[in-house]
């Protein structure tokens, strides 16, 4: 039998975030829009003047395209030539593309294919936990590439030695965003040993607070080595996650026939009507402004956590996200102690109805004393709700003199 250790993430979730009342600052998608915001944002007038998504109802609900339609991989291959501008890669080929049941399949795809027994995997940690449980699963021999606050949660090149390089950028939990020149020295030490680079990219672009004059990074994809694999997903940066479609690229026909085979066995395709959804939502007329939506949000949103951790400086910490969607913040007790993090959010949630998930249970027990993760780009509204019963929280806990 395959040995997996329970998913902590996901048992959190599906523990509590049904939780009647609960105010969830947790959650890593951009907020989830409904079918009728999506139309609002095109900038097409006939969508506007029609008010609907144009799903093409005379479809016949068969299995449809096997690997995804050919206009959606279109969309996603252009997707992929987003910030590229710099770079001279030609845009991917769209059969290169295998379109997935959400990000969660791809990476699944990904590991179980290319990976086995004996086999040398380095993965950044901490990070969504699949990326390093199943390849332990799968017998690969795992080293865990240690993400250090210190050095902003950006990988050290120096430490790295493997077979396939796992990277999640910008990431979950830390939200930062691995800087261009680093993942080019990965990419570049990995060519030089003709070793796999994984990088699970579900929240790229959503780059919303670089330092100003940084440009937006081109995807990995972009950067001149065929031995690239991304996975991507309309969960996180799209706030479409009930779609349930993600996608698998590479630029080495030889890799993604291979994930294409082991696909075979699990997936067939995805639902057709998802497929037209996603379609819309990366259509040239909706695409910016979906972006627009999420980014604008996170920087909003990102300014509020922001006075929330200055306000309580004293009983917590952070590296300031840059990307992405999630917070990674250190908590200390009323003896100056990080808090029993698992211990913290369940008391949390049980006096003020604040729900978020604690880092050092979900992402790596002894690393990470006093982490919780803080899901930042939901509604503002719900955010501020969140942030002030938490505050109210802290002040009466930690922060009184009794
Ligand atoms: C880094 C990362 N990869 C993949 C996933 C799975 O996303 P999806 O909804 O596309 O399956 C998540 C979800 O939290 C994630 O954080």
């Amino acid at each position: 039998m395959v040995v997996l250790e329970p998913f902590q993430v996901e048992v959190w979730m599906d523990r509590y975030e049904n939780t009647p009342g609960v105010i969830n600052i947790s959650e890593t998608c951009s907020a989830s829009i409904s079918i009728d915001e999506l139309v609002s944002l095109s900038a097409s007038p006939k969508d506007q003047s029609t008010a609907s998504i144009p799903i093409d109802k005379s479809t016949v609900l068969g299995y449809g395209p096997i690997k995804g339609s050919q206009m959606l991989k279109e969309r996603i291959s252009a997707v992929y030539q987003m910030h590229a501008q710099a770079s001279s890669s030609p845009p991917l080929p769209p059969d290169n593309i295998l379109v997935t049941q959400g990000a969660i399949s791809a990476n699944f795809l990904v590991l179980y294919t290319l990976l086995g027994h004996g086999d040398h995997v380095v993965c950044v940690h901490p990070t969504y936990a699949q990326l390093y449980a199943v390849p332990q699963s799968l017998g690969a021999y795992v080293s865990l590439w240690k993400l250090k606050k210190e050095k902003g949660f950006i990988p050290d090149v120096a430490e790295l030695e493997s077979l396939m390089i796992i990277i999640n950028n910008p990431n979950n939990p830390s939200g930062a965003a691995i800087p261009e020149s680093v993942l080019k020295s990965i990419v570049d030490f990995a060519r030089s040993r003709d070793i796999i680079v994984f990088c699970d990219e579900v929240y790229w672009p959503l780059f919303h607070s670089l330092t100003p004059g940084i440009e937006t990074p081109a995807s990995i994809l972009t950067y001149g080595y065929d031995k690239v694999i991304s996975t991507g997903s309309m969960s996180k940066t799209y706030a479409l996650a009930g779609l349930r479609l993600g996608w698998v690229a590479c630029r080495d026909p030889a890799i993604v026939s291979a994930i294409a085979s082991a696909r075979d066995y699990t997936t067939i395709s995805v639902s057709q009507l998802d497929d037209q959804v996603a379609r819309y939502a990366l259509s040239e007329p909706v695409l910016p402004n979906l972006l627009k939506r999420n980014l604008d949000m996170a920087r909003t949103n990102l300014e509020v956590l922001d006075q929330f951790v200055q306000k309580h400086a004293h009983v917590c910490s952070w590296v300031r996200p840059n990307a992405g969607t999630t917070a990674f913040v250190q908590f200390l007790g009323k003896d100056g102690e990080p808090v029993k993090d698992d211990e913290f959010c369940v008391d949390v949630l049980n006096r003020c109805k604040a729900m978020m998930v604690p880092g050092g249970l979900c992402f790596g027990l002894d690393d990470f004393p006093g982490y919780v993760r803080i899901g930042y780009v939901c509604h503002t509204q719900q955010l501020k709700e969140g942030l002030e019963a938490l505050s109210g929280y802290l002040v009466q806990r930690f922060e009184s003199k009794d």
